[in-house]
């Protein structure tokens, strides 16, 4: 299964998404590369893809295990006309982008755990880090860094939440397969949303595939921990939650982290 531009090209079936592609043996961080493209005028859809990344980061400033072969890495340079609290919805979008792109290339049942980490059987398959450049004051890029392990086979014992396609679908996927999919539903949901100006043309869709929806969970803002009830995702992309006291309030991506009473989910 041949993984490079080339292969990519090949099978894309979008307007401008991926239709510029850099593509790397070995890269520090495929997020690093697109911002400096992207500051230097790289068009929108720009796609930067890897096969190792010595570098690879995760949100919180951790590490991505991104090891030779196994997986896409891949950013995106885009430049939506959008005011800054927006960029997390961008994220969103990306998540059930990806969410419908693994479903529909392997047939696993995906499921996204909000914002937009992708988790099959309650396992992290996919990680998502989007960076935003600003130019006097205002948006002058995005960069939607993704990364999933495909057919990745060894994962270390710190990452007991992590896991790849190819362990629980228990076969190898095309990687091309899952990366041209993601483009095609990206641009689609991209599209609808930079229109509308919010989530409410993806939002059902969205929470057809929610893992947290309708049920507790536990928030964490500066390491005060809250049991809460998730009664929706609105159309900012923010969590609609009601606390132990029966008070709903709405909670932002930045602000807090989320796990299940019992693990990940
Ligand atoms: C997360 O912590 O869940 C986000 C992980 C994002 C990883 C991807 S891999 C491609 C891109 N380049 C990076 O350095 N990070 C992102």
């Amino acid at each position: 299964m041949f993984y490079n531009a080339q292969a990519i090209e090949k099978q894309l079936n979008t307007k401008y998404i991926g239709r510029q592609i850099a593509y790397f043996d070995e890269i520090t961080s495929t997020n690093d590369y697109a911002k400096e493209w992207a500051k230097e005028g790289a068009r929108e859809g720009t796609l930067v893809v890897a096969e190792t990344q010595m570098n690879g980061r995760g949100r919180l400033g951790r590490n991505w295990h991104s090891p030779k072969g196994t997986g896409i890495w891949m950013s995106l340079v885009l430049r939506p006309q959008l005011e800054i609290h927006q960029i997390p919805q961008l994220t969103l979008i990306a998540g059930l982008s990806m969410c419908e792109a693994i479903r529909g290339a392997t047939g696993l049942e995906a499921g996204i755990k909000w914002p937009n980490d992708i988790v099959v059987e309650g396992k992290k398959v996919c990680g998502i880090l989007a960076e935003a450049g600003l130019q006097g004051g205002t948006l002058n890029y995005v960069v939607v860094g993704v990364g999933v392990n495909v057919n990745t086979e060894v994962f270390s014992e710190d990452l007991p939440y992590a896991s790849s396609l190819r362990l629980l679908g228990d076969k190898e996927y095309d990687r091309v397969h899952v990366l041209v999919a993601f483009a095609k539903y990206f641009e689609e949901y991209y599209e609808a949303w930079r229109q509308e100006g919010n989530l409410t043309p993806i939002l059902k869709r969205y929470k057809i595939f929610c893992l947290n929806l309708n049920k507790q969970a536990i928030i964490t803002n500066n390491e005060a921990e809250e049991i809460v009830y998730v009664s929706d995702v609105t159309q900012d992309g923010n969590l609609l939650i009601q606390d132990i006291k029966g008070n709903l309030r709405c909670v932002a991506s930045g602000e807090i982290s989320i796990r299940g009473l019992y693990g990940y989910i």
